[in-house]
């Protein structure tokens, strides 16, 4: 039986090419910054987007939660989404690493605007509230079914936070994801944000890995705190060149994953058992079902597809690297025979 497996972009494994470079990766001891190959990863990765400098880290949710020590001090207070990764999936990490408290908002889809936050910024002379310092962005948007912020939007949130002192984070955990949809530019990312989250192990299929980017002296204190959280690795190139292999070959193929999930949507809108498809922009397909999700979810798993659902009424297909078109027809022809 054929096995498609639609629960996450994490799931994927390393492909050949990506195997052969990171047999071959030169490495040293990272700690001592002699491992050549983490080096070039965050040389290239802060290039890409226009920053200074990067570390490389096991995971999006350290990269997240370094950014905010870096961007914050105990007392401070963060605005994001009510939806954001960083407050609801790092097991309330913002509060235990950085002593630092959440106003959340109800954006469209997870999507803020200036409009939005302005009002939320604490008044930072009044002692009753604690010390605005920093937004977080997330792009794309999770729980928003993979909804994108064009840099259009992110523009006036930048200026705003200018205005008010503000760092600008973003959780770029499949940014590229949102680049191929957009069509914007990398580098242009680096002139917007304070520090940015870049996953290599979601869309683009590395076995492990994220980087923090920012500027020389934020990644210096950055580099500081993930050792405090026992993030400071060895011969980490070997996972590095991993990630260097998917920004030179895997960014591309996203456009691919996209077609997939538009095609599941589209058959999806077609059964008679779901009540709502979540618009589609990239690799996420979020959608309802008249009766339980869980049901579905069964059924699907029987035929050798795995999915979660996210609601009782709520299912998630996610796309991705190791999902092949002859996959995507045997979904669809499974759809049909519900
Ligand atoms: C939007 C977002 N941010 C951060 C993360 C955390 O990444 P990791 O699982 O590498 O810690 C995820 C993981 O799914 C995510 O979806």
């Amino acid at each position: 039986m054929i096995t498609v497996d639609l629960r996450s972009d994490t799931v994927t494994k390393p492909t050949p090419g990506m195997l052969e470079a990171m047999w071959s990766a030169k490495v040293g001891d990272d700690v001592y910054g002699e491992d050549e190959t983490v080096n070039e990863l965050e040389v290239k990765a802060a290039a890409m987007f226009g920053m200074e400098a990067g570390l490389f880290c096991p995971s999006g949710t350290m990269t997240n939660q370094i950014a905010i020590k870096c961007f914050t001090n105990p007392l401070d207070e963060l605005i994001a989404d009510q939806t954001a990764h960083v407050y609801r999936y790092e097991g309330g990490g913002i509060a235990f690493n950085s002593a630092v408290s959440t106003r959340l908002l109800n954006g469209e889809r997870g999507i803020l605007t200036a409009e939005m936050i302005e009002p939320e910024i604490n008044d930072p002379d009044n002692v009753h509230y604690p010390l605005t310092t920093l937004v977080v962005l997330e792009n794309t948007v999770n729980k928003g079914g993979g909804k994108c912020y064009t840099l259009d939007q992110i523009a006036p949130i930048a200026e705003l936070c200018q205005r008010h002192n503000l760092k600008l984070h973003l959780d770029g955990a499949r940014i590229f994801n949102a680049l191929a949809y957009t069509g914007d530019n990398a580098v242009d990312y680096g002139k917007y944000f304070s520090g940015i989250s870049v996953c290599l192990s979601k869309g683009l299929g590395t076995p492990v890995g994220s980087v923090f980017l920012a500027d020389k002296q934020t990644i210096t204190y950055a580099r500081r705190v993930r050792k405090v959280l026992g993030g400071g690795w060895r011969q980490a190139g070997f996972l590095a060149a991993a990630g260097i292999y998917a920004l030179d070959h895997h960014v591309e193929r996203l456009k691919i994953d996209h077609k997939h999930a538009q095609i599941l949507a589209n058959e999806l809108s077609k059964c008679a058992w779901v009540t709502n498809i979540v618009p589609v922009e990239t690799n996420l397909v979020l959608f309802d079902t008249a009766g339980s999700a869980d049901a579905i979810v069964a059924q699907l798993q029987e035929k050798g597809i795995k999915c979660n659902a996210t609601g009782s009424n709520r299912i998630r297909f996610v796309l991705h690297l190791d999902i092949h078109p002859e996959q995507v027809e045997y979904v669809v022809s499974v759809l049909k025979s519900l």
